[in-house]
Parts: structure tokens; sequence; C-alpha cells
């Protein structure tokens, strides 16, 4: 099968940049306190629903899987970039990492737990997302828990817009427009955080997180703990 474009350009791109990738964001989660509590979210939702597993779907080098991995998941990586992969598998040789697409994912259908998908959509031309969101329909199991993270757009008009990445032609996203994209493929939206630009931002985009779950909104809601009676 020929490869679009933009697979193509995204993965030539990584491939090229995986070492100094690695080397830049190897501990980068640690200053964002709000983004690793997200991930904390996610993965309670995932243990409390059964504990499936969880696909870091473009893993890049592999640190995200290990932390969902640290958070008591079982977790994998997918990537589209080769070298990516092969740093994730030197780094995390626990852990599994398999080269593919989120346009075609090698899974089965209702296999995982949950997805993280964070800042891997972000070289998708919008035409495009609504499949990549059919394939993590396709892969969660019902009840399945997605978190996606990418850079936002504060215009509610615009599903996306492009922007200059140092890799490949990117895209920043309305969190509203994406939640609603979501739905469609029956994926509701839980939860989102949009946290400011960081200070040497100098684009000064907003960061985006939002959590979405296989399934129907009221299937949500959690029963309340018992209350222990108070015996005075
Ligand atoms: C900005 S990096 C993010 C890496 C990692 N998720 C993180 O949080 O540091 C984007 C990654 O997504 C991967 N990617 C982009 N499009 C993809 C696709 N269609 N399928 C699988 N991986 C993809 C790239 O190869 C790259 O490793």
């Amino acid at each position: 099968m020929i490869e679009p474009d933009f697979l193509h350009t995204t993965r030539t791109g990584y491939d090229a940049w995986a070492v100094p990738y690695a080397e830049l964001f190897a501990n980068r989660l640690d200053d964002y306190p709000l983004d690793r509590a997200m991930l904390a979210a996610f993965a309670e939702f995932v243990r409390a629903d059964g504990g499936g597993p969880v696909a870091d779907l473009g893993c890049g080098p592999g640190h995200v899987t290990a932390l969902l991995h640290s958070l008591g998941l079982t977790a994998s990586g997918v990537d589209l970039s080769a070298e990516m992969i092969a740093i994730a598998r030197k780094a995390h040789p626990e852990l599994r990492f398999d080269q593919g697409s989120m346009t075609a994912l090698p899974l089965d259908d209702g296999e995982l737990g949950g997805i993280l998908a964070r800042y891997s959509i972000i070289h998708t031309p919008p035409e495009r997302l609504p499949e990549i969101f059919a394939e993590f329909h396709r892969v969660l199991a019902p009840g399945g828990h997605l978190l996606l993270a990418f850079q936002a757009l504060d215009d509610p008009t615009q599903l996306a817009e492009a922007f200059d990445h140092k890799v490949a032609l990117a895209y920043r996203w309305s969190p509203g427009r994406v939640a609603d994209l979501l739905r469609e493929r029956g994926l509701v939206e839980v939860a989102r955080l949009v946290r400011e630009p960081d200070e040497d931002d100098e684009r000064g985009f907003q960061q985006a997180h939002l959590l979405a779950r296989k399934g129907e909104p009221a299937a949500f809601r959690r029963p309340l703990p018992t209350r222990r009676k108070n015996s005075a």
C-alpha cells in the first residue's frame, strides 16, 4: 500500500530527530504537574475498570509508556518511526513497542482498556482525524478510556490551524471541536484540561488534554462510596 504523504513526512522527520527528541523530552514531564495529574487520572480510571491493556499511540521514545507502566498499567507503545521504536525498546526492554500507524492500528477490535495519544495527532491533516478516531473506537473495549493531548486553538469556529513544527507540518486543535468529532465516533468527553502557555513558548499556545470514554455519558457515573454511619 502506498503511504500517504503526511505519514511519510512525519515518519522520516521523526526518524531523523529521534535521538535529540529522546534526550530533550526524557524528563520533561517533571515540569508539568497538571499533565501528570491527567495521566494519573487516566490510569486510575483504567485500573478501576479492570485494568485492561493500554496502548501509548505515537509513543516516541517510550518515556510516557514507562510512566503508565509505573502507574500500574499493562502498557505498550506504537509509533510510526522505526528510530523512535528502536530507542524505546532499548530504554525500556521490559515493555513492548511496535512500529505502526494510528490510521491502521496493528491491534484487534476491542482489545484495549485505554489509549494514550500524547501530541501524536498533531501531524494529522484535519480531514484525516475522523478515521483515526474511528480506529481508536475500534480497538477500545466498551467503556475503554482515551487521553488525548495536543496544542490548543482558542477559536471554536475552526477545527484546526496549521503551524510550523521542527519535524513536519503540524496542527493545533480546538478542544471543543475535537470533542465533537470524538462524540461522532462514539467517544464521549469526560473531562478536559486547558493550561496556559509555557513562559518560554514564543508562540503562546495553550495546551489541552481531553479525557473521553467509549460509551454513553451515563456510564461515567460511579456509585458514591458508602458512608460510614456515625455511631455517636
Ligand atoms: C511530538 S511526538 C510525541 C511523542 C510522545 N507521545 C511524547 O509525549 O513525548 C509525536 C510522535 O507521534 C508519532 N506519530 C505521528 N503520527 C503518527 C501516526 N499516524 N501513527 C503513529 N505514530 C505517529 C511520531 O512518530 C512521534 O514519535
